[in-house]
């Protein structure tokens, strides 16, 4: 029996952090042998908020790398970028047009980021492409005609859109796509580590989250920086602070250690020391293979730029056996 098909992608944020890691990565890599995973790098829709042209093209780059140091394996997996595969821009003019002007208005991310964008500045437009963003979204996945969408819960809303789309497209042209399930999983919530009530996020700054590829030096300096007791809490209650490196000594897979350190804070005797030294320790066991495996993608470029575009190659196969099919469907000439 032939696997099912995954869908996913990504922003190309720059550095991931170890809530970007836990919250998606560590999950597209675990279930690599389960099914047949397309994963994407998703740059045109960095396009849609302020941004700066050369740190697109790096942060592109680096997404690429990164996820490949965090162990997305190349002869597993289809890696792509989603520019180099013109196929997701082509459904994407195929879907605004049976997509409702309504639906996306009522899109919560739409409605977020456009006030965003009207606090900052007068200027700052909010352009169509913001506003159809769960359009070119949906080309993402439909495109592949994907089975599954490892996705967060914030993007549980732009999944529905993408399954009306595939019901509205089947209902005009005939049947042809499938209506994609997303595939929650269980994720540890990880917090700022300097303000453990905010969830985890480079926005906030530098000292609030944990880098992937931060050097050693600079983990263990925000580990062992990390709050812990802000005084708010009574009796046995564990601080958000506290909770938080158990939280992420959990993550790491150390199972004995939290148990340990949750009792050892139950009877009053917890060092908040040595759980900052285990969580730093569990840390850097988890990410040093990454930062070696990045360094040597890095030191070969060439192999990382073939790389690139034999998957890219892929992709459009993928892809335009797809449009071959949804332009015989909606009459356009080819
Ligand atoms: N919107 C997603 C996010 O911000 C990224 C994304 C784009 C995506 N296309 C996708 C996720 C297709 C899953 C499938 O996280």
């Amino acid at each position: 029996m032939s696997k099912k098909r995954v869908l996913s992608c990504i922003q190309p944020t720059g550095q991931i952090h170890l809530g970007n890691y836990f919250g998606a990565v560590k999950n597209w890599v675990d279930i690599q042998d389960k099914y047949e995973c397309v994963y994407g790098v998703v740059d045109l829709h960095a396009m849609t908020m302020p941004y700066n042209p050369k740190d697109l093209k790096e942060n592109t780059l680096q997404m690429i790398t990164d996820l490949l140091a965090c162990g997305i394996d190349p002869d597993k997996s289809v890696l792509f970028i989603q520019s180099m595969v013109p196929q997701h821009t082509e459904l994407t003019w195929i879907f605004n047009c049976v997509t409702s002007y309504g639906e996306l208005s009522r899109m919560t991310q739409f409605k977020d980021k456009s006030e965003q964008l009207a606090s900052k500045s007068k200027k700052t437009v909010v352009s169509t492409g913001l506003f159809t963003y769960p359009v070119l979204q949906a080309a993402d996945i439909l495109v592949y005609n994907a089975n599954y969408v490892p996705v967060g819960k914030d993007q549980e809303q732009h999944l529905e859109l993408t399954r009306n789309i595939a019901v509205r497209f089947n209902n005009q042209f005939g049947e042809f796509f499938n209506e994609p399930e997303p595939l929650f999983t269980e994720i540890p919530k990880l917090m700022s580590l300097a303000d453990p009530t905010k969830k985890m996020s480079k926005s906030l700054g530098e000292k609030h989250y944990i880098g992937v590829f931060d050097d050693e030096a600079v983990t263990r300096k925000k580990i062992r920086s990390a709050v812990t007791d802000t005084g708010e809490t009574q009796g046995n209650e564990m601080s958000a602070g506290v909770a938080n490196l158990i939280t992420l000594l959990k993550a790491c897979g150390k199972n004995n250690a939290v148990e340990d350190f949750t009792n050892a804070f139950h009877s009053g005797e917890l060092k908040y020391k040595d759980l900052k030294d285990a969580t730093a320790d569990a840390v850097l066991e988890l990410t040093t293979p990454f930062k070696q495996k990045k360094t040597e993608l890095l030191n070969d470029r060439a192999y990382l730029d073939k790389l690139i575009r034999e998957h890219a190659g892929k992709a459009r196969a993928m892809a335009e056996k797809t449009l071959e099919k949804v332009k015989k469907l909606t009459g356009i000439y080819s």
